[in-house]
């Protein structure tokens, strides 16, 4: 059995990581929702997953599954390439809606405005996060098979 291998556990990482960015968004979309209570809970958890993302992919480009997929199936690079790329622009969209979390005041339009940005982060980082996890699950079938 190869589950201690490194490959294995920086795929384990990577499935940890993105489940705790999975439940972050989920509290974050719920205090969007309590708009009532202000903006004090939106503003710490923004940072927290500004925080979370930039370690998270820091792991991913090195030594986390990007070496291990081009490793193992050089055939997939490109994909595996593109998807590196994506992290540049994710991190500009999460400083962005940072941004108007910290400096923005408080209106229904300015709420309506900080909703719609973070639907079209989250589906954009969602997306990423299933294409990796597929990229996986091609590179080694089911050996390493997210948990
Ligand atoms: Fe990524
Ligand atoms: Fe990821």
């Amino acid at each position: 059995m190869s589950s201690r291998s490194p490959a294995c556990q920086s795929f384990s990482t990577m499935a940890n990581e993105h489940r705790e960015l999975t439940d972050l968004f989920t509290k974050l979309t719920e205090a969007v929702l309590r708009d009532g209570q202000g903006k004090g809970p939106v503003e710490e958890l923004i940072e927290v997953i500004a925080d979370r993302i930039q370690t998270h992919f820091q792991h991913e480009e090195n030594g986390g599954y990007f070496t291990a997929i081009i490793e193992r199936a050089p055939r997939l690079m490109s994909r595996a390439e593109q998807l590196v790329e994506q992290h540049a622009s994710i991190l500009e969209q999460v400083e962005m809606l940072r941004i108007l979390v910290r400096s923005g005041v408080e209106s229904p339009a300015w709420w309506n405005r900080i909703r719609s940005d973070l639907n079209a982060l989250q589906l954009v980082l969602s997306q990423h996060e299933r294409a990796e996890e597929e990229l996986v699950k091609e590179a080694f079938g089911g050996e390493h098979a997210a948990r």
